[in-house]
Protein backbone atom coordinates (compact mmCIF):
# COMPACT_ATOMS: atom_id res chain seq x y z
CA UNK A 1 0.00 0.00 0.00
CA UNK A 2 2.82 2.38 0.45
CA UNK A 3 4.37 1.80 -2.32
CA UNK A 4 3.18 4.91 -4.32
CA UNK A 5 3.78 7.13 -1.81
CA UNK A 6 7.57 5.97 -0.60
CA UNK A 7 9.02 8.89 -2.62
CA UNK A 8 7.17 11.33 -0.50
CA UNK A 9 7.77 9.83 2.42
CA UNK A 10 11.33 11.13 4.61
CA UNK A 11 13.08 10.45 7.82
CA UNK A 12 11.61 12.66 9.92
CA UNK A 13 15.27 12.69 11.78
CA UNK A 14 17.90 13.53 9.10
CA UNK A 15 15.25 13.61 5.92
CA UNK A 16 16.80 11.13 4.17
CA UNK A 17 14.83 8.73 2.16
CA UNK A 18 13.07 5.62 3.48
CA UNK A 19 12.43 2.16 2.15
CA UNK A 20 9.67 -0.52 2.92
CA UNK A 21 11.27 -3.56 4.52
CA UNK A 22 8.55 -5.74 5.65
CA UNK A 23 6.33 -4.30 8.15
CA UNK A 24 8.78 -1.30 8.80
CA UNK A 25 10.08 1.89 7.05
CA UNK A 26 13.75 1.49 6.99
CA UNK A 27 15.85 4.79 7.05
CA UNK A 28 19.53 5.28 5.79
CA UNK A 29 20.62 5.14 8.96
CA UNK A 30 19.38 1.89 9.82
CA UNK A 31 16.78 3.16 12.42
CA UNK A 32 13.55 1.27 12.13
CA UNK A 33 9.95 3.19 12.11
CA UNK A 34 7.26 0.41 12.52
CA UNK A 35 4.22 0.09 10.71
CA UNK A 36 1.45 -0.92 13.09
CA UNK A 37 -1.91 -1.55 11.99
CA UNK A 38 -2.09 -0.59 8.67
CA UNK A 39 -0.14 3.23 9.89
CA UNK A 40 3.67 3.90 9.92
CA UNK A 41 4.65 5.16 13.19
CA UNK A 42 6.74 8.20 12.04
CA UNK A 43 6.58 10.13 15.59
CA UNK A 44 9.80 12.32 15.97
CA UNK A 45 10.41 14.81 19.18
CA UNK A 46 9.77 18.26 18.45
CA UNK A 47 13.57 20.26 18.81
CA UNK A 48 13.17 21.68 22.40
CA UNK A 49 12.00 19.82 25.36
CA UNK A 50 9.72 22.32 26.83
CA UNK A 51 8.20 22.33 23.70
CA UNK A 52 8.30 18.71 23.59
CA UNK A 53 6.76 18.58 26.81
CA UNK A 54 3.36 20.37 25.60
CA UNK A 55 3.43 18.33 22.46
CA UNK A 56 3.35 14.86 24.45
CA UNK A 57 0.40 16.77 26.51
CA UNK A 58 -1.39 17.94 23.10
CA UNK A 59 -0.70 13.83 22.42
CA UNK A 60 -1.95 12.56 25.06
CA UNK A 61 -5.20 14.75 24.97
CA UNK A 62 -5.66 13.85 21.33
CA UNK A 63 -5.25 10.47 22.11
CA UNK A 64 -8.02 10.31 24.44
CA UNK A 65 -10.01 12.87 22.57
CA UNK A 66 -9.82 11.67 18.96
CA UNK A 67 -11.48 15.36 16.94
CA UNK A 68 -13.91 15.07 14.79
CA UNK A 69 -15.93 12.14 16.09
CA UNK A 70 -16.89 9.44 13.20
CA UNK A 71 -20.14 8.21 14.90
CA UNK A 72 -22.72 7.89 12.47
CA UNK A 73 -20.53 8.50 9.38
CA UNK A 74 -20.51 4.57 8.31
CA UNK A 75 -20.50 5.30 4.45
CA UNK A 76 -18.50 7.43 1.95
CA UNK A 77 -21.74 8.72 0.76
CA UNK A 78 -22.10 10.04 4.74
CA UNK A 79 -19.15 11.74 4.76
CA UNK A 80 -19.79 12.96 1.04
CA UNK A 81 -22.90 14.69 2.42
CA UNK A 82 -21.12 15.99 5.88
CA UNK A 83 -18.37 17.28 4.33
CA UNK A 84 -20.24 18.99 1.16
CA UNK A 85 -23.15 20.52 4.21
CA UNK A 86 -19.53 22.55 5.44
CA UNK A 87 -19.13 25.06 2.68
CA UNK A 88 -15.12 24.95 2.87
CA UNK A 89 -15.06 21.22 2.67
CA UNK A 90 -17.43 21.69 -1.05
CA UNK A 91 -15.31 24.71 -1.93
CA UNK A 92 -12.03 22.91 -1.11
CA UNK A 93 -12.78 19.57 -2.75
CA UNK A 94 -14.21 22.05 -6.14
CA UNK A 95 -10.81 23.43 -5.90
CA UNK A 96 -8.40 20.38 -5.87
CA UNK A 97 -7.43 18.74 -8.97
CA UNK A 98 -7.94 15.42 -10.02
CA UNK A 99 -4.58 14.39 -9.93
CA UNK A 100 -3.19 16.66 -6.92
CA UNK A 101 -1.02 15.49 -4.48
CA UNK A 102 -2.82 16.41 -1.31
CA UNK A 103 -1.41 16.57 2.22
CA UNK A 104 -3.58 17.15 5.14
CA UNK A 105 -1.16 17.59 8.63
CA UNK A 106 -2.74 17.13 11.65
CA UNK A 107 -5.92 15.64 9.98
CA UNK A 108 -6.89 14.24 13.49
CA UNK A 109 -9.70 11.20 12.76
CA UNK A 110 -8.92 11.73 8.80
CA UNK A 111 -12.29 12.79 7.79
CA UNK A 112 -11.28 15.54 5.52
CA UNK A 113 -8.52 13.41 4.04
CA UNK A 114 -11.07 10.69 3.68
CA UNK A 115 -13.69 12.82 2.33
CA UNK A 116 -10.69 14.58 -0.53
CA UNK A 117 -9.74 11.18 -0.96
CA UNK A 118 -13.03 9.91 -2.65
CA UNK A 119 -11.85 11.34 -5.77
CA UNK A 120 -9.58 8.07 -6.90
CA UNK A 121 -7.06 9.81 -8.77
CA UNK A 122 -5.88 12.26 -6.04
CA UNK A 123 -3.19 11.08 -3.71
CA UNK A 124 -4.33 12.27 -0.05
CA UNK A 125 -2.03 11.64 3.11
CA UNK A 126 -2.87 12.55 6.35
CA UNK A 127 -0.30 13.05 8.99
CA UNK A 128 -1.17 13.47 12.93
CA UNK A 129 0.49 12.60 16.04
CA UNK A 130 -3.11 11.15 17.85
CA UNK A 131 -2.13 7.16 16.74
CA UNK A 132 -6.27 6.83 17.96
CA UNK A 133 -7.80 9.59 15.94
CA UNK A 134 -5.12 7.65 12.57
CA UNK A 135 -6.77 4.30 13.00
CA UNK A 136 -10.35 5.57 12.81
CA UNK A 137 -9.63 7.12 10.14
CA UNK A 138 -7.43 4.32 8.19
CA UNK A 139 -10.16 1.70 9.22
CA UNK A 140 -12.52 4.15 7.10
CA UNK A 141 -10.31 3.99 4.12
CA UNK A 142 -9.35 0.40 4.38
CA UNK A 143 -13.11 -0.58 4.97
CA UNK A 144 -14.40 0.98 1.45
CA UNK A 145 -11.18 0.23 -0.07
CA UNK A 146 -9.52 3.85 -0.96
CA UNK A 147 -6.04 2.63 -1.76
CA UNK A 148 -5.22 6.31 -2.76
CA UNK A 149 -5.97 7.72 0.82
CA UNK A 150 -2.45 7.27 3.49
CA UNK A 151 -2.32 7.99 7.11
CA UNK A 152 0.85 8.62 8.32
CA UNK A 153 1.34 9.00 12.35
CA UNK A 154 3.89 12.04 12.72
CA UNK A 155 4.48 15.37 14.41
CA UNK A 156 4.03 18.81 12.16
CA UNK A 157 7.59 19.85 13.48
CA UNK A 158 9.56 16.62 12.75
CA UNK A 159 7.02 16.27 9.19
CA UNK A 160 8.43 12.50 7.32
CA UNK A 161 7.29 14.42 3.83
CA UNK A 162 9.58 15.06 1.38
CA UNK A 163 10.01 18.83 1.08
CA UNK A 164 7.69 20.16 -2.17
CA UNK A 165 5.37 16.82 -1.76
CA UNK A 166 2.56 18.64 -1.95
CA UNK A 167 0.42 20.20 -4.24
CA UNK A 168 -2.25 21.41 -1.79
CA UNK A 169 -1.50 21.47 2.23
CA UNK A 170 -4.24 21.52 4.09
CA UNK A 171 -3.67 22.34 7.92
CA UNK A 172 -7.16 23.83 10.17
CA UNK A 173 -7.82 23.64 13.55
CA UNK A 174 -4.11 22.35 14.33
CA UNK A 175 -1.41 24.84 14.95
CA UNK A 176 -3.16 26.68 17.21
CA UNK A 177 -2.42 23.83 19.29
CA UNK A 178 1.44 24.20 19.27
CA UNK A 179 3.44 26.24 20.93
CA UNK A 180 4.75 27.78 17.84
CA UNK A 181 1.91 27.98 15.10
CA UNK A 182 4.17 30.75 12.85
CA UNK A 183 7.07 28.09 12.77
CA UNK A 184 4.61 25.31 12.40
CA UNK A 185 3.46 27.29 9.10
CA UNK A 186 6.82 27.88 7.94
CA UNK A 187 8.28 24.39 8.48
CA UNK A 188 4.96 22.93 6.44
CA UNK A 189 5.30 25.43 3.49
CA UNK A 190 8.38 23.70 2.69
CA UNK A 191 6.36 20.49 1.97
CA UNK A 192 4.43 22.12 -0.58
CA UNK A 193 5.50 22.74 -4.68
CA UNK A 194 6.30 25.71 -5.64
CA UNK A 195 2.97 27.67 -7.30
CA UNK A 196 0.84 24.75 -4.77
CA UNK A 197 -0.99 25.96 -2.64
CA UNK A 198 -1.66 25.87 1.37
CA UNK A 199 -4.48 26.32 3.72
CA UNK A 200 -4.25 27.13 7.23
CA UNK A 201 -7.46 27.61 9.53
CA UNK A 202 -6.96 29.39 12.88
CA UNK A 203 -9.37 30.51 15.96
CA UNK A 204 -10.02 33.88 15.40
CA UNK A 205 -8.90 36.09 17.66
CA UNK A 206 -12.47 37.88 18.03
CA UNK A 207 -14.44 35.16 17.20
CA UNK A 208 -13.02 33.16 19.92
CA UNK A 209 -13.82 35.66 22.49
CA UNK A 210 -17.85 34.72 23.47
CA UNK A 211 -16.53 31.22 23.92
CA UNK A 212 -13.40 32.34 26.23
CA UNK A 213 -16.38 34.30 28.13
CA UNK A 214 -18.35 30.75 28.19
CA UNK A 215 -15.21 28.82 29.34
CA UNK A 216 -15.00 30.82 32.75
CA UNK A 217 -18.59 30.06 32.90
CA UNK A 218 -18.87 26.50 32.67
CA UNK A 219 -15.43 26.29 34.95
CA UNK A 220 -16.96 27.76 37.75
CA UNK A 221 -20.79 26.58 37.46
CA UNK A 222 -19.89 23.26 35.73
CA UNK A 223 -22.92 21.94 33.06
CA UNK A 224 -25.86 24.25 34.15
CA UNK A 225 -25.14 26.60 31.47
CA UNK A 226 -23.96 24.23 28.70
CA UNK A 227 -26.82 25.00 26.73
CA UNK A 228 -25.18 28.04 26.29
CA UNK A 229 -23.24 26.69 23.65
CA UNK A 230 -24.93 26.55 20.41
CA UNK A 231 -23.40 23.61 18.80
CA UNK A 232 -24.17 22.02 22.24
CA UNK A 233 -27.56 22.16 21.50
CA UNK A 234 -28.04 21.31 18.11
CA UNK A 235 -29.79 18.38 17.66
CA UNK A 236 -28.37 17.15 14.31
CA UNK A 237 -24.90 16.31 16.35
CA UNK A 238 -25.42 13.14 18.58
CA UNK A 239 -24.10 12.80 22.41
CA UNK A 240 -20.69 10.98 22.05
CA UNK A 241 -19.82 13.90 19.29
CA UNK A 242 -20.97 16.91 21.73
CA UNK A 243 -18.66 14.91 24.52
CA UNK A 244 -15.71 15.12 22.20
CA UNK A 245 -16.56 18.87 20.95
CA UNK A 246 -16.78 19.95 24.33
CA UNK A 247 -13.40 18.23 25.73
CA UNK A 248 -11.90 19.83 22.02
CA UNK A 249 -13.32 23.26 22.88
CA UNK A 250 -13.76 23.93 26.76
CA UNK A 251 -10.57 21.32 28.21
CA UNK A 252 -8.20 21.76 25.63
CA UNK A 253 -4.55 22.03 27.40
CA UNK A 254 -3.51 24.68 24.74
CA UNK A 255 -4.78 27.29 22.75
CA UNK A 256 -3.80 30.70 21.20
CA UNK A 257 -5.80 32.90 19.25
CA UNK A 258 -4.63 34.64 15.88
CA UNK A 259 -5.89 37.95 13.49
CA UNK A 260 -6.46 37.84 9.56
CA UNK A 261 -3.47 40.29 9.49
CA UNK A 262 -1.35 38.09 11.76
CA UNK A 263 -1.79 35.49 8.71
CA UNK A 264 -1.61 37.88 6.24
CA UNK A 265 1.90 38.51 7.43
CA UNK A 266 3.17 35.10 7.29
CA UNK A 267 2.36 34.80 4.19
CA UNK A 268 4.17 38.00 3.17
CA UNK A 269 7.31 36.76 5.17
CA UNK A 270 7.22 33.68 3.14
CA UNK A 271 6.44 34.68 -0.12
CA UNK A 272 2.93 32.87 -0.34
CA UNK A 273 0.28 35.15 -2.66
CA UNK A 274 -3.11 35.57 -0.52
CA UNK A 275 -5.94 33.84 -2.47
CA UNK A 276 -8.98 33.52 -0.01
CA UNK A 277 -10.46 33.48 2.82
CA UNK A 278 -13.30 31.35 4.48
CA UNK A 279 -15.04 33.34 5.18
CA UNK A 280 -14.16 36.15 3.03
CA UNK A 281 -12.31 39.35 4.58
CA UNK A 282 -13.26 41.63 2.38
CA UNK A 283 -15.97 43.10 -0.23
CA UNK A 284 -16.07 42.41 -4.02
CA UNK A 285 -15.77 38.25 -3.03
CA UNK A 286 -18.88 36.37 -4.66
CA UNK A 287 -21.43 35.95 -2.02
CA UNK A 288 -20.92 32.08 0.26
CA UNK A 289 -23.91 31.11 -1.16
CA UNK A 290 -22.58 31.17 -4.47
CA UNK A 291 -19.41 29.20 -3.16
CA UNK A 292 -15.78 30.63 -3.43
CA UNK A 293 -13.10 29.16 -5.95
CA UNK A 294 -10.93 29.13 -3.04
CA UNK A 295 -7.74 28.84 -5.01
CA UNK A 296 -8.37 31.65 -7.41
CA UNK A 297 -7.00 35.35 -6.32
CA UNK A 298 -9.50 37.44 -4.25
CA UNK A 299 -9.17 41.30 -3.06
CA UNK A 300 -7.47 41.19 0.46
CA UNK A 301 -9.01 43.75 1.79
CA UNK A 302 -7.19 46.62 4.20
CA UNK A 303 -6.55 46.50 7.72
CA UNK A 304 -9.52 48.42 9.15
CA UNK A 305 -11.76 46.35 6.76
CA UNK A 306 -10.81 43.03 8.67
CA UNK A 307 -10.76 44.44 12.41
CA UNK A 308 -14.88 45.01 11.16
CA UNK A 309 -15.11 41.76 10.00
CA UNK A 310 -13.87 39.76 12.33
CA UNK A 311 -16.05 41.61 15.29
CA UNK A 312 -19.36 40.59 13.11
CA UNK A 313 -17.71 36.83 13.17
CA UNK A 314 -18.77 37.14 17.37
CA UNK A 315 -22.29 36.94 15.55
CA UNK A 316 -21.56 34.26 12.92
CA UNK A 317 -18.54 31.76 12.76
CA UNK A 318 -17.99 32.50 16.71
CA UNK A 319 -20.84 29.30 17.46
CA UNK A 320 -18.87 26.56 15.73
CA UNK A 321 -15.45 27.30 17.53
CA UNK A 322 -14.47 30.71 15.30
CA UNK A 323 -12.27 29.03 13.00
CA UNK A 324 -11.02 31.15 9.89
CA UNK A 325 -9.09 29.72 7.10
CA UNK A 326 -6.98 31.69 4.82
CA UNK A 327 -5.38 30.17 1.52
CA UNK A 328 -2.13 31.26 -0.15
CA UNK A 329 -0.21 30.41 -3.24
CA UNK A 330 3.47 29.71 -2.22
CA UNK A 331 5.98 31.39 -5.18
C1 LIG B 1 -8.83 19.95 16.74
S1 LIG B 1 -8.06 18.58 15.99
C2 LIG B 1 -8.32 19.02 14.27
C3 LIG B 1 -8.43 17.82 13.39
C4 LIG B 1 -8.77 18.15 11.93
N1 LIG B 1 -7.75 18.96 11.31
C5 LIG B 1 -10.11 18.83 11.83
O1 LIG B 1 -10.16 20.00 11.45
O2 LIG B 1 -11.11 18.20 12.10
C6 LIG B 1 -6.33 18.96 16.21
C7 LIG B 1 -5.42 17.83 15.73
O3 LIG B 1 -4.09 18.32 15.65
C8 LIG B 1 -3.22 17.30 16.03
N2 LIG B 1 -1.92 17.87 16.43
C9 LIG B 1 -1.69 18.84 17.34
N3 LIG B 1 -0.37 19.09 17.41
C10 LIG B 1 0.25 18.27 16.52
C11 LIG B 1 1.61 18.05 16.13
N4 LIG B 1 2.61 18.73 16.69
N5 LIG B 1 1.85 17.12 15.20
C12 LIG B 1 0.85 16.41 14.64
N6 LIG B 1 -0.45 16.57 14.94
C13 LIG B 1 -0.74 17.49 15.88
C14 LIG B 1 -3.94 16.63 17.19
O4 LIG B 1 -3.46 15.33 17.45
C15 LIG B 1 -5.39 16.66 16.71
O5 LIG B 1 -5.76 15.48 16.05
Amino acid sequence: MLEPIIHLLRDPVDLRQLKIAGDALVAESYVRYPILEGIPRLLAPTRTAKEETLRRKMQEFYERHTFPGYDGIDSPGVLMDKARRSNFGAWLDRAIPPMATVLEAGCGTGQMTNFLGLVATRTVIGVDQSAASLLLGNEFAERFGMRNVHFLQGNIFAMPIAERAADVLICSGVLHHTPDPRSGFESLLKLVKPGGVILIGLYNRYARIPLGWRKMLFRMTGRAFHRLDAHLRRKDVDASKKEIWFADQYRNPHESWHSVDEVLRWFDDAGVEFLSAVPAISSGVAGEENGISLFQKHPRGGAMEHVARQLGWIFTISGEGGLFVLAGRKA
